[in-house]
């Protein structure tokens, strides 16, 4: 017989990898590594790698999302809900549900277009933002991902 949660787990893990690891690789190695360019080649960089990463990461965000939501139901976790050592399960929620609202609302509808107009008349400024942005979300998802690890093995 298939085995339809042990799949699941699976694909959550592996779109959690590759949408965290480039998260985490944006922040720690591609935007240090611009910081070294001057302000203006450095933003058109950073708009080509990122624009690139974007619809990748939308695929992995949805496949997370809809695996996450399965093993939540199959794993009849909604008797557990109110329950605070439960804590980990909200990060992930919270976590997935800012980057749905960034992925699929926000930047489409007018992040882009607030950054652009930012960078234009403040190059730098518009770079420390984007930096400091990252580093908050990598803190969030590196949180999230460990609390989810020990909260499955049963450490909370
Ligand atoms: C809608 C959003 C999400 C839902 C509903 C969800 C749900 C779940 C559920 C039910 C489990 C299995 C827990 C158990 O074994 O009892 C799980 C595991 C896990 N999730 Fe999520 N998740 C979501 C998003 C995320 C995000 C955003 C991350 C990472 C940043 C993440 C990382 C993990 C990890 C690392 C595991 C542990 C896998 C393991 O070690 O077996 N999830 N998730």
């Amino acid at each position: 017989m298939i085995d339809w949660p042990a799949i699941a787990r699976a694909v959550h893990v592996l779109s959690v990898v590759h949408w965290i690891g480039g998260l985490l690789f944006v922040t720690f190695v591609i935007l240090p590594s611009l910081s070294e360019f001057e302000a203006d080649r450095r933003l058109a960089a950073f708009d080509a790698l990122e624009r690139r990463f974007s619809w990748q990461a939308r695929i992995s965000v949805l496949l997370a999302g809809i695996s996450g939501w399965y093993l939540f139901d199959v794993f009849g976790h909604w008797e557990r809900i109110a329950d605070p050592g439960f804590w980990w399960l909200y990060a992930m929620i919270v976590l997935w549900a800012l980057f749905m609202v960034m992925l699929f609302v926000a930047e489409p509808l007018f992040l882009h277009a607030w950054f652009d107009a930012r960078a234009r008349h403040d190059p730098e400024g518009a770079f420390r933002i984007a930096q400091r942005g990252h580093r908050v979300l990598s803190t969030l998802a590196l949180i999230t991902v460990g609390g989810a690890v020990g909260g499955a093995h049963g450490l909370f």
